[in-house]
C-alpha cells in the first residue's frame, strides 16, 4: 500500500485555527444574514418560516468549495447517510440525526469521547458510583453514543493505579448497572479497551506522582513495551517478548468478551495517544527488529492482530471502533499518511469506524491546539480510507460542531471537557440550533425544564 500523504507534505496551513476560525466565524455571519433575507422574503410572500435553513445549506456549499480546496476536496459532503438525507430534507441539523453502526443505531451524531477519570479508588480496577453518575448523566443529557474511559486489559495495563479495567470476571457485575443506566436513558454506550504500555503506572489525583512514575512501593509497576526506551521522564519500560506480545493480544479478546457480557453495545480500541498499541505503531518509539517492528507492516501487526481477535469474540452486528492518533507531531514519526494506510487496513479487518486524535506519542512537542485543530485529520482520514470518522478536539459550540457535519469532515463529533462542564450539553445544541424540544431526546423527568 502507498500514499500520497505524509506529515511533511500534508498542508496544515489552510487548516490553521486561525484561518479555519475566521472562516467559521465568517461564515456564521453569512448565515445570519441568509437567515434575515429568508425570514423576510418569507414574511412578504407570507410563506410559512423556514428558519434560514436553505441559506445555511448554500452558504456551506459555496464555503465548503473554497475550504476544502487540495485537501479535503475530494471529501463528499454533508449528507452522510440516508437517514441524514432524509433529515436534511426536514431540516433537522445532522447532529440530531440517527447513526447506524452495523446493527446499532445511535440516535445522534454528539458523542462522549473516553475520558479517564482515575476513579476506581479500590484499586481493583472496578467502575464506582461515581462513574454511574458520571455516565448516565451525560446520557440523560442527550448525547447519541457514551465511550467509556480507557479500561485496562491488564493490571499492568492501567494508566494509574485507580484506571477501571475489565481483566476479571468480577468487574463484569461492577460494569453492568453503569452500561444499564446509560441504555435507560437513551444512549448507546461503548467502551475503549486500553494498555498503557510504557505510560502505565503513573500517578494521579489521590495517588500523588501526577505526571510521573508511581513507585513500586506506592503501588506502581514495571511497565512493558515493544522497546525499552521511556517517555519523557517516566521509568524505563521493559521490552516485551514475542510471547507476552501474543498473551496481550488474548487479553484485549478476553476483555472485549467480557464486555459484551457487561451488555456493551461497542467495542473501541485504543491505539492513539502514545499507550502500548500507538507506541507499537510510531517508528520514533518502536526500535523492534522482529516481525512486530521495522516497516509500517510491522509495526501495526500488534493492533491488526487485536482486531481480528477482539473481532472474532464479539458479534457480528456489534461495532469495533479505533481510536488512533493521526500524528505524533514529530518531524520523521507517525503521521498522516501512515494513519490512512493503517484506517484501510483496519477496514478491511472489520473496523467500523475510526476515531481520530493526535499527539500524545513523543513528548515535548508543539500541537497547534486550537478550535478544531484535529478536524483536518478526520477529514483525511474519511477522505481517503473511505471509512466513518469521529472528529474529537475543541470542538465546543453547537454551530462549529454542525459545521464539521455538513462540511463532510466526520460522520460525528466528540464533546470531551466541555461535556465535563455541561452534562447536557446536546440539550443546549438543540435549543441554539433551534430543534424543537419534542425533538430532542428529553427524558420525560426533564422536558419541564426543557429550553
Ligand atoms: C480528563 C480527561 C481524560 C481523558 N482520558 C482519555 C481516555 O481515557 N482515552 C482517550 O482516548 N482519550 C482521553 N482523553 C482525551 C479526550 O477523549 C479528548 O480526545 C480530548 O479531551 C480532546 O477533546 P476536547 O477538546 O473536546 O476535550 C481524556 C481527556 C480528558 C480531559
Amino acid at each position: 500500500m502507498q500514499d500520497d500523504i505524509t506529515h511533511d507534505n500534508f498542508d496544515f496551513r489552510g487548516f490553521s485555527v486561525e484561518n479555519r476560525h475566521e472562516t467559521e466565524l465568517r461564515r456564521d455571519e453569512e448565515e445570519r444574514s441568509a437567515k434575515k433575507k429568508a425570514r423576510a422574503k418569507a414574511g412578504k410572500s407570507g410563506k410559512a418560516d423556514k428558519p434560514g435553513k436553505p441559506g445555511k445549506v448554500k452558504s456551506a456549499k459555496a464555503k465548503g468549495g473554497k475550504d476544502k480546496a487540495g485537501k479535503g476536496g475530494d471529501v463528499s459532503v454533508a449528507l452522510p447517510d440516508k437517514s441524514a438525507d432524509r433529515a436534511a430534507s426536514d431540516k433537522r441539523p445532522l447532529l440530531f440525526t440517527p447513526m447506524q453502526l452495523r446493527g446499532l443505531t445511535i440516535r445522534n451524531r454528539i458523542w462522549l469521547p473516553p475520558m479517564d477519570m482515575y476513579s476506581a479508588y479500590a484499586r481493583d480496577g472496578k467502575p464506582t458510583p461515581f462513574h454511574y453518575q458520571h455516565y448516565v448523566s451525560r446520557a440523560l443529557g442527550g448525547f447519541g453514543l457514551i465511550i467509556v474511559e480507557a479500561t485496562a486489559v491488564c493490571p499492568e495495563g492501567r494508566i494509574s493505579p485507580k484506571d477501571v479495567g475489565l481483566w476479571s470476571d468480577d468487574q463484569i457485575e461492577a460494569w453492568r448497572w453503569i452500561v444499564q443506566g446509560v441504555k435507560d436513558a437513551g444512549a448507546a454506550v461503548a467502551v475503549q479497551l486500553n494498555h498503557a504500555g510504557r505510560k502505565g503506572s503513573t500517578g494521579c489525583f489521590g495517588v500523588g506522582h501526577d505526571g510521573e512514575s508511581v513507585p513500586f512501593d506506592e503501588g506502581g509497576w514495571q511497565t512493558v513495551a515493544p522497546s525499552p526506551n521511556a517517555y519523557g521522564s517516566y521509568a524505563a519500560p521493559r521490552e516485551l517478548g514475542v510471547d507476552e506480545i501474543h498473551a496481550i493480544v488474548g487479553q484485549f479478546a478476553a476483555a472485549a468478551g467480557r464486555a459484551v457480557a457487561a451488555g456493551f453495545q461497542a467495542v473501541e480500541i485504543h491505539a492513539a495517544h502514545g499507550y502500548l498499541i500507538s507506541q507499537f505503531l510510531d517508528p520514533l518509539v518502536n526500535e523492534r527488529t522482529d516481525e512486530y517492528g521495522g516497516d509500517l507492516e510491522g509495526r501495526m501487526r500488534f493492533l491488526i492482530e487485536i482486531v481480528d481477535a477482539v473481532r472474532s469474540v464479539i458479534p457480528e452486528d456489534m461495532p469495533l471502533l479505533v481510536r488512533i492518533s493521526a500524528t505524533d507531531w514529530a518531524a520523521g514519526g507517525w503521521d498522516l499518511g501512515q494513519t490512512v494506510m493503517v484506517s484501510r487496513a483496519l477496514k478491511e479487518h472489520g473496523v467500523d469506524l475510526v476515531d481520530v486524535s493526535t499527539g500524545g506519542i513523543v513528548p515535548d512537542v508543539t500541537i497547534p491546539v486550537g478550535p478544531n485543530y484535529q478536524v483536518p485529520f478526520a477529514s483525511q482520514v474519511r477522505a481517503h480510507a473511505a471509512v466513518p470518522t469521529t472528529a474529537v478536539g475543541l470542538i465546543t459550540k453547537p454551530k462549529q460542531a454542525e459545521r464539521i457535519l455538513r462540511d463532510g469532515a466526520a460522520d460525528a463529533v466528540e464533546i470531551g471537557r466541555a461535556a465535563l462542564r455541561d452534562p447536557a450539553w446536546p440539550m443546549r445544541a438543540a435549543h441554539k440550533l433551534g430543534v424543537a424540544p419534542s425533538d430532542v431526546p428529553y427524558p420525560d423527568q426533564y422536558i419541564r425544564g426543557a429550553y
